[in-house]
């Protein structure tokens, strides 16, 4: 797949690790995972949810688990992730039908409209750039139900370099706390830094302002569109497809 943000889920050392280096990077996505399970849970309890990005199964894991009687469509470019994902959820997997493909690419979240009660994300969509978010907004909404949800959660860029320097600097100091001396690769700031550089290179990520986020899905024809919850560069936001 011609995709760099893809490739780099391809390679066997980073998946294998995966799950361990989002604990220690972004530990907060347990928090982020209870925030799309309760929005959810509040609405009417779901029967179809559409997971873009699912990469290891983490989220997916505990929508299937929360919701018994929920099925869901997984999406993804990557075979290695989707196969971690596979072993993860174990029986879970018989109510998932697993896509293997490039979320940029109309053909890749089929054109049932109408169908899910839901369309949620973590970790996946600062992987596109806004105008690449934009067209899949577009595509999610008119394969919701009316009424239906749009659950992301993700990171975002702060909306000035103070501000992203400062999230930056207490990003990096989280690691290193976390990593507590132990992981080679984080034994202090400056070399935590350029690893985490290297890898936002290498997985093309490009984090957009939360403002712009917001702003494309109401000129995507969600409605109620609002931050949920928030911690530094870390966000879950949400919307509706009006009735
Ligand atoms: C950081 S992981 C997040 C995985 C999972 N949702 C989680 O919360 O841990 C990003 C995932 O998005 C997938 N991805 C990135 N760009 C993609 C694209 N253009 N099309 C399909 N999948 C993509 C990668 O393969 C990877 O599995």
């Amino acid at each position: 797949m011609d995709s760099s943000s893809v490739q780099a889920y391809e390679t066997v050392a980073r998946v294998a690790a995966y799950d361990a280096d989002m604990d220690l990077m972004h530990p907060n996505r347990h928090k982020m995972v209870d925030v799309i399970t309760a929005v959810l849970a509040a609405a009417a309890e779901p029967r179809l949810v559409v997971d873009l990005g699912t990469g290891t199964g983490f989220l997916l894991a505990r929508l299937l688990r929360r919701f018994p009687n929920c099925r869901a469509v997984a999406i993804d470019g990557s075979q290695q992730m989707v196969g971690e994902a596979k072993s993860r959820l174990g029986d879970l997997a018989q109510r998932v039908e697993f896509v293997i493909g490039d979320l940029r690419h109309p053909e890749t979240l089929g054109a049932a409209t109408g169908v899910a009660d839901a369309v949620v994300s973590a970790y996946a969509l600062h992987h596109l750039n806004l105008e690449e978010k934009a067209e899949l907004l577009g595509r999610c909404r008119a394969r919701l139900k009316e009424g239906g949800w749009f659950l992301n959660a993700d990171l975002v860029a702060e909306e000035d370099e103070f501000l992203e320097g400062l999230t930056q600097e207490m990003r990096v100091a989280g690691i290193v706390e976390r990593a507590r001396g132990r992981d080679p690769r984080f034994p202090d700031a400056a070399a935590t830094r350029r690893f985490l550089d290297d890898l936002q290179r290498n997985e093309c990520d490009q984090p957009q302002k939360l403002a712009d986020d917001l702003r494309i899905a109401r000129e995507c024809g969600y409605g109620h569109v609002t931050l949920l919850w928030k911690d530094t560069r870390e966000v879950v936001w949400g919307g509706v497809r009006p009735l």
